[in-house]
């Protein structure tokens, strides 16, 4: 029987069944620059604690270079298979596979670098943002600073008007997306450049409340239909050649409850309301999408103007 804490974990995502973390390992783009970001900073025995780590990869990435891995993974099943995978694999006697809640566990030492790999899109559904701002505190009050290297650092995200096409051979279905970024559909027009709402750096304090209010100007006429969610990990910045390795969500683009026309120079004005971990259906249901057309924005400067 599952306490309410666990119902609303399986419900919102926190558990992840085996067979999705085989996609996991299978995205490239995700593995590749979380293994060149580990690489960088995790030094030669340096102490490391993973939040989150399902089959232990980005644990054993670090302890290529690190003393000591702590793993800390909640799932049971996930703990076992990340103790018999890494009993596989060269180094992986240097991971220390922890059952606990990330929410209460903290290592017995300090540590200099947190892996934390619960990232959805638009920092929803996972619990990313509360375990880390939780974590900090507890780790302060215990060891008192400084705080060890957070990978991912940061994360940036932005939002982006969409002409969606929502034919599927001839059957309409305007749902929620993902898509692959950097791959050119017919489908999907951008309308506007995407806008930056939100920067979290992890070694900052964070709330949990992501809200913004802003406007597009809209480039191409079209028909608004759907607002894409531009997810940027920020997995380790690269001073010397003022530079980051990221790693970029699957873009998610949202529907609009009623498609809107659009004309070059109309103002098309968003704001949305969510809290971090929260459901993909809060940020929907706090979408507020209005047009000013490009007359009335003129208007409105020259009132602004003279007035
Ligand atoms: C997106 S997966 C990433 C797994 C692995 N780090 C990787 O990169 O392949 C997130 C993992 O965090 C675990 N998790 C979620 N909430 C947790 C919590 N409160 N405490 C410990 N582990 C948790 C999930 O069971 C899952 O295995």
């Amino acid at each position: 029987m599952l306490n309410e804490r666990e119902a609303e974990s399986c419900y919102l995502g926190q558990f992840i069944p085996l067979q999705y973390h085989h996609n996991m390992l299978m995205d490239q783009n995700r593995m590749e620059n979380f293994k060149a970001a580990i690489t960088r900073l995790v030094f030669e025995g340096a102490k490391v604690l993973e939040l989150g780590g399902g089959t232990g990869v980005l644990s054993w990435f670090a302890a290529q270079a690190a003393s000591k891995v702590y793993c800390v993974e909640f799932n049971p099943d996930m703990v076992a298979e990340a103790r018999r995978l890494l009993a596989m694999n060269r180094h992986g006697e240097k991971v220390e596979v922890i059952h606990a809640d990330a929410f209460e566990y903290l290592p017995p030492e300090p540590v200099d670098v947190v892996i934390c790999e619960m990232i959805h899109v638009a920092m929803l559904r996972e619990k990313q943002v509360e375990v880390i701002e939780n974590f900090k505190q507890r780790y302060l009050a215990k060891f008192g600073g400084p705080l060890p290297v957070f990978i991912p650092e940061a994360v940036l995200m932005a939002v982006q008007p969409l002409q969606q096409t929502y034919d599927f051979s001839g059957y309409q279905a305007p749902i929620i997306q993902f898509q692959q970024p950097g791959v050119f559909s017919a489908d999907t027009v951008e309308l506007a450049q995407p806008a930056l709402y939100s920067v979290i750096d992890f070694s900052q304090t964070n709330g949990m409340q992501i809200g913004w209010e802003g406007s597009f100007t809209i480039e191409n006429a079209g028909t608004v239909s759907a607002l894409r969610f531009v997810t940027k990990n920020v997995l380790a910045v690269v001073l010397e050649n003022s530079s980051t390795i990221d790693w970029l969500n699957h873009y998610m683009a949202l529907p609009l409850p009623e498609p809107i026309a659009v004309k070059a120079g109309d103002v098309l004005q968003v704001s949305f309301d969510y809290r971090a971990g929260g459901s993909i259906a809060s940020l929907q249901h706090s979408l507020q999408v209005s047009l000013k057309t490009a007359a009335a924005a003129r208007a409105g400067h020259l009132s602004l103007a003279y007035g």
